[in-house]
């Protein structure tokens, strides 16, 4: 069986990024070390960091004063900000400059009084954050049903989440058109989602199965594993190698393997190295169940 891999998987530019400054930041550390939730949404990769010290905390006031506080990707707003330095700890903003884009259009379109339509899931802790740079004035939407209700206004900004889809945020795009007097539009998408979405779909087409890595909570792993059964080809997720089943390669000449992007390559080569074996072991399996028949 060959394995093939999808020509964009794991790590993104920002998730990249943002271990590097974890790490060094464990490395010179004087004190506690705090990340404020998941750094990324991958249990090995966390289980890793817990071991080189950053404890995780889901609010600033579990953290020691004088602690260094890592922001993740996903960013945060300026409340938290805020509610870190009152509390005397030292702030390593780990965000993704393109998330930290997004909230620099939604402060500055906000504060010069222009409603702010953010186009993604209002309950991600990205749109949340983008969300509270516009002192909480921003509208969200997740597609153009919603941005059928909004009122029409004479000023309005529609910015992304940096993992939405262009059609959805076109569609609406298109509906606020018809609402606004003078409507801006920041497109800010990231291109690591979709260039992996893209990516996946290619090979999905071309393999008798797909393998898709990523932690079970990670929402654009889930993403790619559902595109690929779109694709109409059987699919199936794990978080790491241990996870992989023979039965799903019995027949398989080509397996394609893709990952999210807060996978590391170190469970990608696992997972594609055990892959290998099962596909050898099918194989021999296969040949002896014909040879007995003949
Ligand atoms: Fe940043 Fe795009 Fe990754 S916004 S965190 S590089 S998916």
């Amino acid at each position: 069986m060959q394995v093939r891999r999808a020509e964009k998987a794991g790590f993104c530019f920002g998730v990249k990024r943002a271990l590097n400054l974890a790490m060094i930041t464990t490395r010179e550390r004087d004190g506690p070390v705090y990340c404020l939730g998941p750094l990324i949404h991958n249990p090995q990769v966390m289980e890793k960091l817990a071991a080189a010290g950053i404890q995780e905390i889901a609010g600033v006031e579990e953290a020691r004063p004088g602690g260094k506080l890592i922001i993740r990707s996903h960013g945060v707003g300026p409340g938290i900000l805020a509610a870190a330095r009152e509390r005397d700890l030292k702030v390593v903003d780990a965000t993704c400059p393109f998330v930290g884009r997004a909230q620099k259009l939604a402060h500055s379109e906000a504060a010069g009084g222009t409603l702010v339509v953010v186009v993604g899931d209002k309950n991600h802790p990205e749109v949340q954050g983008i969300v509270d740079w516009t002192g909480g004035r921003a509208v969200v939407v997740e597609g153009p049903q919603e941005a059928q209700k909004l009122p029409a206004v004479a000023h309005m900004a529609v910015l992304a989440q940096t993992t939405q889809p262009l059609a959805n945020f076109q569609a609406v795009v298109d509906v606020l058109q018809q609402k606004a007097g003078q409507l801006k539009v920041y497109n800010t998408i990231c291109h690591a989602t979709g260039a992996r979405q893209q990516a996946a779909l290619e090979l999905a087409r071309e393999v008798d199965v797909m393998v898709v890595v990523g932690g079970a909570s990670s929402a654009n792993t889930r993403k790619l594993a559902a595109l690929c059964r779109q694709a109409g080809v059987p699919t199936y997720q794990v978080e790491t190698a241990r996870e992989l089943d023979p039965a799903w390669f019995r027949g398989v000449k080509v397996a394609g393997l893709t990952a999210g992007a807060s996978t590391p390559d170190w469970i990608i080569e696992e997972v594609e190295r055990r892959m290998k074996e099962l596909g050898e072991m099918v194989a021999v399996e296969e040949n002896i169940k014909d040879t007995s028949v003949a």
